[in-house]
């Protein structure tokens, strides 16, 4: 009878202890920028995975999820990231690392994620080189190479022959830079000239002018979403740019939903490659852009909401997956291989990188019912990142 009774006593503490694991609250720890120059990154980012949890329930696996959120304003700071990120493991007991707008960020948080052992889900910071930083970490948003690949081929077959490169100087420009370089060259493109900018509050004048006296067909650009990009687009105008024939390229960071308005009527008929657009024609990208309007009147959906809302997805689907752990090696291996279809288009991570594989889109601006638009015209389809080759 002491046995049977010890048995049971056993069973039920072992029962009870399943139900309190079960119960726990599942912690995602997020590193986004909330203000400064990039507070927009923090706040799109931050849309898209309220997005994601008000569509779908915020009970992923039986346990309730918390957001513990953090700005590391700048946001270019890696230090500042790297101790929110230990505080977050430290002082809140986070279960997932999520967020890191910018490259600083993600390169600096990486080794927290592999001592302490937790995922790392990158939702927007795009050098290649991110994912080989740690085996835990597993990215929703793009590589810069990704990006600038197809641009390059389209730009040579459309008759443009000589390009001025200008990049933000750090690592997605430089990314940027290098894959345009390769891809134009070998498709027969000449490049007369390259210049490297500051990441924070460039002046463009100066090197406008001798971009004007080098007469390329056109400038191939990439700047970190933003103010940099409104700039660039009034220097270009200002200096006569357009007039003299020279033609802007661009990876879609330059005309990015949450910014296009400033630039105004001077983005039409901009060409730039990339994988999110508000105007991107399906059924999941009409629920997400009208689920966004709804929730967010003041704003416009852009590529970091996308990316939040994908990676708020991906944390959701691999629970359901692994039984509600989030243990970090069984969560990289639960996340290889997943696809899904994002408001985007069809992506999915790539089981060898960890990193996204999708498509990416050659777009025109134009106005689409009173609104400046990124309107798809080409596509590249599960396209992966061709830095890491
Ligand atoms: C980055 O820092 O990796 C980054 C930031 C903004 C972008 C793209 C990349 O638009």
């Amino acid at each position: 009878m002491g046995l049977i009774k010890n048995l049971m006593l056993a069973a039920f503490a072992a029962l009870a202890l399943g139900a309190a694991q079960a119960a726990e609250p599942l912690k995602i720890g997020l590193v986004l920028t909330l203000s400064g120059p990039f507070a927009a990154y923090g706040k799109q980012v931050e849309h898209g995975i309220r997005l994601f949890l008000a569509k779908n329930g915020d009970t992923i696996a039986g346990r309730k999820v918390e957001l513990v959120i953090k700005d590391d304003a700048p946001g270019t700071a890696g230090d500042v990231s790297k101790r929110l990120a230990q505080e977050l493991v430290v002082k809140d007991n986070v279960d997932i690392l999520a967020g890191f707008m910018l490259t600083p960020s993600a390169f600096a948080v990486a080794p927290v994620a592999t001592e302490a052992k937790k995922p790392m889900i990158v939702m927007n910071a795009a050098t290649s080189a991110i994912t080989t930083k740690s085996n835990y970490i597993v990215r929703t948003s793009m590589t810069l190479p990704q990006i600038t690949a197809p641009l390059a081929t389209w730009a040579a077959k459309n008759g443009i022959k000589r390009v001025y490169t200008i990049v933000a100087d750090y690592g997605p420009g430089h990314d940027a830079e290098g894959q345009f370089k390769k891809t134009f060259a070998a498709a027969g493109g000449e490049i007369v000239g390259e210049v490297r900018i500051p990441v924070a509050r460039p002046d463009f004048a100066p090197y406008l002018q001798k971009v004007k006296d080098t007469k390329p067909d056109a400038v191939f650009i990439f700047v970190p979403a933003g103010e940099a990009g409104v700039a660039f687009m009034k220097g270009f105008q200002e200096k006569g740019l357009a007039q003299a024939g020279i033609k802007v390229i661009a990876t879609g960071d330059l005309l990015d939903e949450d910014i296009i308005d400033s630039i105004g009527d001077s983005a039409l008929g901009v060409i730039s490659s990339f994988h999110y657009s508000e105007a991107h024609k399906s059924a999941e990208n009409q629920a997400f852009t009208a689920a966004y309007a709804k929730a967010y009147p003041k704003d416009r959906p852009n590529f970091m909401a996308a990316a939040g809302f994908d990676g708020m997805h991906l944390i959701a689907e691999v629970l359901k997956k692994t039984g509600g752990s989030a243990d970090a090696d069984k969560f990289a291996e639960a996340a290889k291989g997943m696809k899904w279809e994002s408001p985007r288009g069809p992506i999915s991570i790539d089981p060898a990188t960890r990193d996204i594989i999708q498509t990416v889109y050659i777009r025109k601006v134009t106005r689409v019912g009173g609104k400046l638009q990124n309107v798809e015209f080409d596509h590249l389809d599960n396209f992966k990142d061709p830095g890491k080759q």
